[in-house]
Order: structure tokens, then sequence, then C-alpha cells
């Protein structure tokens, strides 16, 4: 059986702040407080806090990953691109995952895996820097045998399977991608990888993932922020943990 863990994506509670707070980190009005957010994450079960740092800041920002790492009682997974100004931020940061996701300024959220099989050039210092660093990089990518090649040639410890199309479709094209993720939690699982596995795993879906051999972590955050909206974080979390248990 599955033992499956819970990193909660906390970007969209930063997305409520910048709404109203846009640069003004310091005021004592800004709210709601990541942190606090966290901490409430942590209590309800999640064993760990995950934040993308964007290029363009438009939710998490630089103060809230440093403030994070010192704050969390459990471990911090960084969502990133590849780009040299935050690849310097994660190494200054020292989390306990970095996750590389590909990174598209137009797009509303993460669309698609990392092409790391069309991108090795490019991958390979920066998964060297980090690995060097202590830190365990997850690769985010489809779920497809190339790319996960690929995440062992690049020395990854893990990879994160995109579960986007498998959220986003119905009907036969939902099964179809649904036996795409099995069978590639099985391949990297064979390859010695951890599997993880986010985007779109909402309280109605988690039930086919729940029973996805060889998943060990699932990265959530859109559908939990939505629900604490009507039964607050710690409800949300807990209950989304209890879906994960079946
Ligand atoms: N994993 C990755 C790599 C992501 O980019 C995202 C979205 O930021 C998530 C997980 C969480 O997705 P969702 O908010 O749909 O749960």
């Amino acid at each position: 059986m599955n033992t499956l863990r819970l990193g909660v994506n906390i970007d969209h509670i930063a997305t409520l702040r910048q709404a109203r707070y846009p640069g003004m980190l310091d005021s004592p009005n800004c709210e709601p407080d990541l942190v606090a957010a966290a901490a409430i994450c942590e209590r309800a079960g999640a064993v760990g806090i995950t934040t993308h740092l964007r290029a363009d800041r438009r939710h998490i920002q630089d103060a809230d990953v440093y403030r994070l790492r010192e704050s969390l009682q459990t471990k911090l997974n960084l969502e990133m691109g590849n780009t040299p100004e935050i690849v310097e931020i994660a190494l200054r940061v020292k989390p306990a995952d970095v996750c590389l996701v590909p990174e598209n300024r137009r797009e509303v959220t993460t669309e698609g895996g990392l092409d790391a099989a069309g991108q090795l050039d490019a991958l390979t210092p920066t998964v060297a820097r980090l690995n060097d660093a202590g830190i365990h990089v997850s690769l985010f990518v489809e779920p497809d045998p190339k790319q996960i090649d690929a995440a062992v040639q690049l020395k990854a410890h893990s990879v994160e399977l995109h579960t986007g199309a498998f959220a986003n479709t119905q009907g036969e094209a939902h099964l179809a991608e649904l036996k795409r993720i099995r069978e590639a939690a099985v391949y990297a699982h064979g390859l010695g990888l951890q599997v993880n596995a986010g985007h779109g795993i909402n309280y109605v879906n988690i039930a086919e993932i729940r029973e996805v051999a060889h998943l060990s972590e699932l990265n959530i955050g859109h559908t939990i922020v939505s629900r604490a909206v009507f039964v607050g974080l710690e409800t949300a979390v807990r209950e989304l943990i209890a879906a994960m248990k079946g």
C-alpha cells in the first residue's frame, strides 16, 4: 500500500496577498501571512510546503522563500525555472528540495512538464550544482519514459509526474492519461527515482491518484486554498490527507 505524503503548495495564498498588497510586504496590514499559513498546513499533517518563485514574482516573493526556509518545521520544496537568477537564489536559500519546472511568462499556471530530454545541456550544470549543495532535485515531467530516462541521466533524485492532463480530461482521454501515469510511476520507481505527482489534483480525482503504485509525495495547491475559503485551511488540509488515505 502507498503511504502518500502531502506537500501543500501555498502560492495562491500569496496570490491573495499580492492582489491587495503588491510591494508592501513590510506593511503591518499585509495579509494573509504565508508563514502562519504554512504552520497551519504543517499542523494539519503536511510533510512539506511548496512554493514557486516565478521570474515575474507574481505571487511568491524572494523574502517569502527566506522566511519559509527559516520557519518551517518540515521542509521547503522550491519550484523554479532553470534561470541563472533563480538558481543563485536556490543555492543561497538551500531548500530541502528543488523541483525544476518549465516557465512561461504568459501562462496562468505551469503548462506541461519540463522537456528534460530536450534540455540536457542546459539542465546538467544546474542539477549538478543543486546536488552538490545537498538539495534533492526533482524534475516536473510528463509521464513519459523518455523524460524519466533524462531524469536518471541528469542524476535527479525524483520526478514529479505532471497530472494536469489527467485532471483536465474526461472519459477515454482521462483513462489513457491515468494509465500513462501508472506506467510512468512503475518505470521511474524501477530506475530508483522517488516518484511524486502534482498539478490539478483535487478532492475528487485523488480517489484515482491514490491507487497509483509507487507515488511518494503529492504537491497540491489550488484545490486546498479554494476549499479553505469555506472550511478553513487546517480542515481543508486534513480533509485532503484523509482522502489520500481513502
Ligand atoms: N506541482 C507543480 C510542479 C506545479 O507547478 C503546481 C502548480 O503551481 C503544482 C504542483 C500544484 O498544482 P495545483 O495548484 O493545481 O494543485
